[in-house]
């Protein structure tokens, strides 16, 4: 992707469920950004599962974006709506009394975008993720009117799980920017699904990402060089 066509496009990082690699997706995507020296934000809009600090509640996934932006912002800015319970975000909210409204989320990423070129947003779990009694992920996403970018977790039961999602996506009236392959489990069959998946998804093959046993941003960036497309 050059630049230039970088500029001013942004993207929502969703993916076939939880814990499928969406953070280490986007932290790929930020760092292959950040080397074609652009300015760029990570967002986690909803968090649960957060850690109480001494400054609030505070998520791993928020953090490690904030970090690697190195933008010096408020970490509400990043995270406004983090919440302590590992359960879904509807629920963790009403636990608390809050509302979870759209206008917060884009009151913050609009301020980011005055600050940086690319905002990478993560969402929260998986596509149809309810954020409270009347709207789900999806009305952040077209209200945010990103192309969303989905992970697929390559393991058993995915080919499922990833057509459902991206025809669910695209039923729902939001754009599909492509689709990235990351696998989950040392022992699979990765280029059958892969190739099956590619025959049956209308949307390009972003990146496949490579199996880590630990975590690697550099060689995570790197795959993200072959096949990866602007979708402006
Ligand atoms: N390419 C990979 N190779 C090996 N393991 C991976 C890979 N990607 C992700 N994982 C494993 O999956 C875990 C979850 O990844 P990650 O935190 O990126 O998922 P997530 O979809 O962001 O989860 P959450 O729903 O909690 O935000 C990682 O800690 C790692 O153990
Ligand atoms: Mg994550």
């Amino acid at each position: 992707m050059s630049k230039e066509k970088a500029m001013n496009s942004s993207w929502f990082i969703t993916g076939t469920d939880t814990e499928v690699g969406k953070t280490w997706c986007t932290l790929a995507i930020i760092q292959q950004l950040k080397n074609q020296g652009l300015r760029v934000a990570g967002m986690k809009p909803i968090a649960t599962g957060c850690r109480v600090s001494h400054a609030g509640l505070r998520n791993s996934d928020a953090e490690q974006l904030l970090q690697l932006t190195e933008l010096q912002v408020p970490y509400t800015w990043i995270n406004p709506y983090p919440f302590e319970p590992p359960i879904a975000p509807h629920l963790a909210a009403q636990r608390v009394g809050q509302h979870i409204e759209i206008e917060t989320i884009l009151n913050r990423y609009a301020q980011l975008a005055t600050l940086v070129d690319v905002i990478v947003v993560e969402g929260i779990g998986g596509w149809r993720v309810p954020i409270n009694a009347q709207q789900s992920l999806r009305e952040v996403v077209l209200a945010l009117n990103l192309p969303v970018i989905v992970v697929v977790g390559l393991r058993l039961g995915c080919i499922n799980h990833a057509l459902l999602t991206v025809e669910t996506i695209a039923r729902d009236g939001c754009q599909l920017a492509g689709w990235i392959a990351n696998p989950l489990q040392a022992e699979f069959e990765v280029q059958g699904c892969i190739e099956t998946l590619q025959e049956r998804l209308a949307i390009p093959l972003l990146a496949q990402m490579p199996y880590l046993t630990a975590f690697n941003l550099t060689s995570l960036a790197n795959a993200l060089k072959v096949g990866w497309h602007s979708p402006h």
